[in-house]
C-alpha cells in the first residue's frame, strides 16, 4: 500500500509513520508536512533512513504544492493528521486554525478526488463533541453525540468533519473519520499538558495548572491511537465515524502529581494559574463501535504508558531541549537547505 500521511512531522503523524513502517513491511509512505512550529523533522530521522519513506515539505493549504505531490505519486490511501492542534493558541489567534484545519482539508480532499484515491481518512478529535459534566460519570461520547464545540480549535475540526461527511454524501467520496481522546507518548510537543509538565519539572520550573486542575481528560497512549487509525483506514466502513479511547479518565491535577512523584520533584512546584477561557470540563469516549466492528482494543495501561513516556523524555532530552530553545527549526535547512 502507498500511503500519504500529512502532518507527518508532528506528534501523532510521526508516531503513525513509525507504526506503519513497523507493522506493514510492504507499505511505502510519503510524509507531508509544512513544518510549522509544531513540526520537527528530527522526529522523522529514523524514517528518512528507511527506503520506504519519503519526506515532502508542503502546505496542505497550497493547492499547487498538494497537486504536485499527488501527480508524483499514486496513493492507495491519504491520512490527514495535519492541523493546528493547540486549544490555547486557537483562543489567541484562530485564523490559521480555520485555514489549515478547514481549507486544508478541503484542498486535500479535492486532490484525492481528482486523482481517484480509493480511500481518505480524516483524523479528528473528541473535542468536536464539546464537554461532559464532571458529576455524570455515566455519560460518554458516542458517535451519535451531537457536535457542540467550545474552542476555535474544536470548531475548526468539527467544520472539517462536516465537510468530509458532505463530500461523502455529495460525491460518494470514500472517507472515514476517527475521533480520538487526548494522546500522550514520545515526540509530543512540550506545549501540551504532559510533556510541558515533564520539561518544567526537570528544570525545577513552576508547573502551571489551569483553574483548580479538576478538568478530566481521557488519556490514550499514542501507539494505541496509531493502531486504531490503521484499522479504520484499512477496514472501516466508508462514510462512518469511529470514536477512539481507552476508558482512562483522569483529572489534570492527578496527572501532574504522578509526573512529579515519578521524577522525584516536590509538589510545591505546582502553580495554579488563571483558567483557560471556555475550558472543557470532561472528555470521555465510548469506544464500543471500533471494538465491536474492527476488533480494536487499547494495549497500553496508563501506568505503563506514563512511565514509558517519562523515560522517553529523560532519555531524549536533546530532542525537547532543542524545541524549547528553538534550535530544532534549523534542522530542515541543515538537512534540506541545499538540496
Ligand atoms: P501536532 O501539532 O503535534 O502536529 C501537527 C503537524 O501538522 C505538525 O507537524 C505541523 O507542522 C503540521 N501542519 C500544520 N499545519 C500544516 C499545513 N498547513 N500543511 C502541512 N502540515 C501542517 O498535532 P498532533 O497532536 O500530532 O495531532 C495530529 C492530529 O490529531 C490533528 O489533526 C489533531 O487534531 C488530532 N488529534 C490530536 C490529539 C492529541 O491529543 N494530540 C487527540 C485527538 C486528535
Ligand atoms: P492540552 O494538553 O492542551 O490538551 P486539550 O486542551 O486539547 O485537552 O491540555 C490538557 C488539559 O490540561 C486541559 O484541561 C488543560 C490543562 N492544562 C493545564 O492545566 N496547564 C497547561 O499548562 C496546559 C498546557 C494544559
Amino acid at each position: 500500500m502507498k500511503i500519504l500521511v500529512t502532518g507527518a512531522a508532528g506528534f501523532i503523524g510521526a508516531n503513525f509513520v513509525y507504526y506503519e513502517l513497523g507493522a506493514h513491511a510492504d507499505d511505502e509512505i510519503v510524509g507531508l508536512d509544512s513544518l510549522t512550529y509544531a513540526g520537527n523533522l528530527e522526529t522523522l530521522e529514523g524514517a528518512i533512513k528507511d527506503g520506504r519513506f519519503r519526506f515532502v515539505k508542503a502546505d496542505i493549504t497550497d493547492a499547487d504544492a498538494v497537486e504536485r505531490v499527488f501527480t508524483e505519486d499514486g496513493f492507495d490511501v491519504v491520512v490527514n493528521f495535519a492541523a493546528e492542534s493547540h486549544v490555547d493558541r486557537s483562543i489567541e489567534d484562530p485564523s490559521v486554525f480555520l485555514k489549515t484545519n478547514i481549507l486544508g482539508t478541503q484542498l486535500l480532499m479535492d486532490a484525492a478526488r481528482r486523482h481517484d484515491v480509493p480511500r481518505y481518512h480524516q483524523v479528528s478529535t473528541d473535542e468536536v463533541y464539546g464537554d461532559l459534566p464532571l458529576d455524570r460519570p455515566d455519560l460518554l461520547f458516542t458517535e451519535e453525540t451531537p457536535i457542540h464545540t467550545s474552542s476555535p480549535y474544536s470548531a475548526s475540526k468539527a467544520a472539517a468533519d462536516l465537510l468530509v461527511q458532505a463530500y461523502h454524501r455529495t460525491h460518494g467520496f470514500p472517507a472515514t473519520i476517527s475521533r480520538c481522546s487526548n494522546n500522550y507518548g514520545p515526540y509530543q510537543f512540550p506545549e501540551k499538558l504532559i510533556p510541558l509538565m515533564i520539561a518544567n519539572a526537570l528544570a525545577d520550573k513552576p508547573l502551571p495548572v489551569y483553574g483548580e486542575g479538576l478538568n478530566v481528560r481521557d488519556w490514550l497512549y499514542v501507539w494505541d491511537h496509531c493502531a486504531a487509525v490503521d484499522r479504520v483506514m484499512r477496514g472501516g466502513k466508508v462514510g462512518e465515524v469511529y470514536n477512539i479511547g481507552g476508558h482512562n479518565e483522569m483529572r489534570n491535577i492527578d496527572i501532574v502529581k504522578i509526573i512529579l512523584e515519578k521524577l522525584g520533584k516536590p509538589e510545591s512546584l505546582i502553580t495554579y494559574v488563571t483558567d483557560r477561557k471556555g475550558h472543557d470540563l470532561r472528555y470521555a469516549i465510548d469506544p464500543s463501535k471500533i471494538s465491536a466492528e474492527l476488533g480494536w482494543l487499547p494495549a497500553t495501561k496508563f501506568a505503563d504508558g506514563i512511565s514509558r513516556t517519562i523515560d522517553w523524555y529523560l532519555a531524549n532530552k536533546p530532542w525537547w531541549e532543542r524545541i524549547v530553545s528553538g534550535e530544532y527549526r534549523e534542522y530542515y535547512e541543515k538537512m534540506y537547505g541545499d538540496r
